[in-house]
């Protein structure tokens, strides 16, 4: 049985050929297929495909688990988690989506065009398939930052041995403050201001903007779309389901983003050169 061709993928590689800018944005939709699972929404895969993919708001109370108040009130059981997902996406490996995405910054980076690659994504599968332009806008969970010193560290790719992690940056292990915490932004905590002004730069300079595995429903992340817009850029989503931009986009493509990113990276390479 052959598979029907994803629609809109021809589209959506001319404007990425002809971009002099292209600003892309994924959310957790685009490592459901290396395992990880989604926050909310769909993921397309069964616990056959990779043990559970339940979403993990399903599972979890964001509130107990991802603010500043749940840590403070049981940092035990908050770096746990996080450690438990953490070593989740380190034994992930990046899928055709992320390596898509690569390829086509790849593509557009060779004709001097400019690529920015906006991720809401903390497990930094992008940059392990090849991105290199990449803005983390909620942090990362690979690196862990000391209460005391404020000073970011990069744990070993193992289990921490007690919770909440002690920082090697601190010797006095009676200070309260030696602790780890994710350096991931949690509900109420502000986005890295450097990482909003690089996303907020590429959005309203580009030609091109494509929203993938994104339920586009935590601002700011979903409102740099509206920039885009404004500017008159060409816009996009990949998603298995509709979103609240799906109506707003020029092409709407509901597909898994591993098949639809690698069709429009194949798309970009059979493209005659500049
Ligand atoms: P969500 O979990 O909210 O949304 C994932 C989206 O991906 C959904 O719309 C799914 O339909 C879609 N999806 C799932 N599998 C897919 C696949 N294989 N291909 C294409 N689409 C797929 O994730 P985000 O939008 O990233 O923040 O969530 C944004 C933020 O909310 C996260 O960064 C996190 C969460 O609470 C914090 O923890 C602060």
């Amino acid at each position: 049985m052959t598979t029907p061709p994803i629609e809109h993928i021809a589209d959506i590689a001319a404007a990425i050929g002809s971009a002099d800018s292209v600003c892309v944005i994924t959310g957790a939709g685009v490592s459901a297929e290396s395992g990880l699972r989604t926050f909310r929404g769909v993921t397309g895969m069964t616990a056959e495909d990779h043990g559970s993919m339940a979403s993990l708001w399903k599972d979890f109370d964001p509130a107990t688990l991802a603010t500043a108040e749940a840590f403070a009130a049981d940092p035990e059981r908050v770096t746990r988690w996080y450690d438990w997902r953490r070593l989740g996406c380190l034994a992930a490996e990046p899928n055709a989506a992320h390596l898509g995405l690569a390829e086509i910054e790849r593509r557009v980076a060779a004709r001097g065009a400019e690529f920015t690659l906006l991720t809401q994504n903390v497990d930094r599968l992008h940059q392990r398939a090849g991105s290199r332009n990449v803005v983390e806008l909620h942090g990362t969970i690979m690196a862990w930052r000391c209460l005391r010193t404020g000073k970011e560290v990069e744990p070993e790719p193992r289990p921490f041995d007690r919770f909440p992690p002690r920082s090697p940056l601190v010797d006095d292990s009676s200070d309260p403050l030696g602790v780890l915490r994710p350096s991931v932004v949690w509900f109420g905590e502000m986005l890295p201001p450097d990482a909003v002004a690089r996303a907020e730069a590429a959005a309203a300079s580009c030609d091109l903007f494509l929203s993938v595995g994104t339920s586009s429903v935590v601002y700011p992340a979903a409102g740099f779309i509206q920039r885009a817009r404004e500017r008159g850029a060409d816009t996009a989503e990949i998603n298995l389901e509709p979103t609240p931009i799906s109506r707003l986009v020029r092409w709407s493509v509901r597909a898994k983003a591993g098949a639809a990113l690698g069709a429009v990276a194949a798309a970009l390479g059979s493209r005659p050169g500049p």
